[in-house]
Order: structure tokens, then sequence, then C-alpha cells
């Protein structure tokens, strides 16, 4: 039998995940679960480094990411899952990255750039938020990851991550191996509005939403703004709904739809209806792993201990070779 290759990725915890997370990140988790070695974990340091005045609410998170990620279809029995700052070799592995790293590598890194300007309603100059793609390095090459699936804002942070493996390597011994990108389809879904969705923008449809939520939820969509009355004929091209129906309705119907609108022959109310219906219905099984789930939120940490101990074990391993590699 072939070892499998080891990838690893995670997520801040800083509230519930939505339709966006869903299709832009876990389901290409659950695929990978067969043929990877998967690490996933929960970065919760991260999440500290932008959300710092208020650190309770990020714990509060922690366990409720780990509830999305399993009624999405992460299998325990297939992946490891950690927590970030139960395993503390993340502090002294990013303390060591921190000695090789050049200040320089981190101030011109666009995605930092990105984000001082886009929180400016929050003082982002410190050294902590400064130094998150070092943290983030740590994260990475701990578990010798040959592959990191990540959207395309995280493509900059892997890329420091493997100059700083090289560097290591170079400078002591080779103990790194450089990991890979592995970029995951961004997720097309749009927020109810059409802008990005955003827990920030409160356009967004969680995985833990009732189906009353759901419901009132894409009854705020807005379709064809050109199209004022049901006798109008409609252009799903320019229409929100329309970009559902193509992920959640069968293609037969979605075909009917895209040619019942432009000539008028059904209208938004009922095309939203069916497409609330299969949406709803698509996450019924999300739904009800998420009831078991929460029924047992003793057996949800212990799934987050067993996570660590795997995850220890192999931090423990590699922090031994880093400190021989340097004589420490
Ligand atoms: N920075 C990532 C994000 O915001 C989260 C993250 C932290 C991560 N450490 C990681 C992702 C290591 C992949 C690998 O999405
Ligand atoms: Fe959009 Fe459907 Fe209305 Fe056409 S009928 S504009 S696709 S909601």
């Amino acid at each position: 039998m072939t070892v499998k290759k080891r990838i690893l990725s995670g997520m801040r915890p800083t509230g519930p995940l939505h339709l966006g997370n869903l299709h832009g990140a876990l389901l290409n988790w659950v695929e990978m679960q067969e043929q990877y070695d998967c690490f996933f974990f929960i970065a919760d340091w991260h999440a500290l480094t932008s959300n710092y005045e208020d650190p309770g609410s990020i714990s509060d998170y922690v366990r409720g990411m780990m509830i999305d990620w399993l009624s999405a279809g992460l299998l325990p029995d297939k992946s490891t899952f950690f927590v970030q700052s139960h395993i503390k070799e993340h502090a002294e592995l990013f303390l060591i990255l921190s000695m090789i790293t050049p200040v320089p590598w981190l101030e011109r890194n666009p995605t930092y750039k990105d984000q001082i300007m886009q929180l400016s309603n929050k003082d982002l100059s410190t050294f902590g938020f400064l130094g998150y793609p070092v943290l983030q390095a740590a994260d990475i090459i701990m578990y010798k990851a040959y592959g990191v699936p990540v959207g395309i804002d995280q493509v900059p942070h892997v890329e420091i991550t493997r100059e700083i493996a090289r560097r290591f390597n170079y400078l002591y011994k080779k103990v790194f191996p450089e990991p890979k990108t592995i970029l995951t389809d961004t997720s097309k879904i749009l927020g109810i509005d059409r802008r990005k969705m955003s827990k920030s923008y409160n356009n967004a449809i969680y995985l833990s939403d009732s189906k009353d939520d759901i419901a009132s939820k894409t009854a705020r969509m807005v379709t064809d703004p050109k199209r004022a009355r049901k006798n109008d004929p409609g252009n799903p091209d320019v229409c929100n709904v329309f970009e559902f129906h193509k992920i959640y309705t069968d293609k037969e119907i979605y075909d009917t739809i895209n040619n019942d609108c432009r000539i008028a022959k059904i209208g938004c109310v009922e095309c939203k209806k069916i497409m609330t219906q299969n949406l709803i219905k698509r996450l019924e099984p999300i739904r009800e792993k998420r009831e078991h789930y929460e029924a047992v939120p003793e057996l949800v940490d212990d799934i987050i201990i067993d996570g660590n101990n795997k995850a220890r074990k192999v931090a423990r391993q590699t922090m031994e070779e880093v400190r021989a590699a340097m004589k420490i």
C-alpha cells in the first residue's frame, strides 16, 4: 500500500460557516479525505491577530466550527482535526522561524497590505499581525505537509512558507519539505445582496440556519432588477437566484427556468420557491448531522482531543529534529 501524501489546512474561528465556505473550502476538503492523509485545524491564534480585543468570542466559535466541519462531511476516522492553541509546539516553531524571517518579506506581502486596508476599523499595527505568515508557516511545515489546499487569497502565505522552509534548510539542515499550493476553486456563490458572501456584509446563508431562516433570506434576494412585473420577460444571466439554481437545481429544471424566465412563463416568486426548496433539501443531510453532534457535545470534544493527540505526536517529533538541527 502506498503511503498517502499529507495535506494540511486551517480556518480561523471567527464565526459560523456559510455557503461560501462550504463550496469554497469544505466540500474540497471532504473530497480530499479519500486521497490524502488530511490534517485540518482551527487556527484560533490566527483569529487573535485581528480579534485580540475580544478573545472570548473566538473560543465560543471553536466547537461550533468543529460541528460545522463534521456536519459538512469531514470524518474523524479519515482526517486529523486539531486546535492550533492546543499544540504549544506551534508557538515554539513560530518563535524560531521569526528569528530567520526577514521583515521585508512580511511587509511586502500583498495579503497583509490588503487586510490592513480592508479592516481599517481595527488597529492592526501589531507585531503579531505582521508575523501572521510566520505562524502560518509554522503550522504548515510542522507537519511536513506535501500540499496546502487554500483559496487564492492565501497563496502569498504559502509562498512565504516555502521561502522560510528553504531558508531554514539552508542555514541548519534539511528538515522541511517545501509545501505545494493546492488551489481550491473559489466559490462562485454570492451573498443574498449579490456581493461576496461574508459575515460582515450580513448577506450570508449559514450551514446552521434553520429552514425558516433560509426561506426568509432567499425571499430577500434581488432578482433581475429590470423585471418589474411578472409579464415582463426576465434575464437569468443577471439574476442571483439563477446562480443559486445552477448549484442546487437539477439541470433539466434549470434549463427550463432559463427558458421560461426569458419568455415570462415563470414568475420570480415561483422561481425562488423552487430554488429555496432545493437549497433546503441539499442542506438537509448537513442539518441532520448537526443535530446529531449538537446533542453530544462531549463526543465533539473527544474528537478534538483525539486529533490533538495525533497532531501533538507529529509536532513533538518535528521539534526534536528542529532543535537537533540548530543544536539547541
Ligand atoms: N490564514 C488562513 C485563512 O485565513 C488560515 C490558516 C492559518 C491556514 N494557518 C494555516 C491555512 C495553515 C492553511 C494552512 O484562511
Ligand atoms: Fe431570476 Fe427566476 Fe425571476 Fe428569472 S424568474 S429573474 S431566473 S428569479
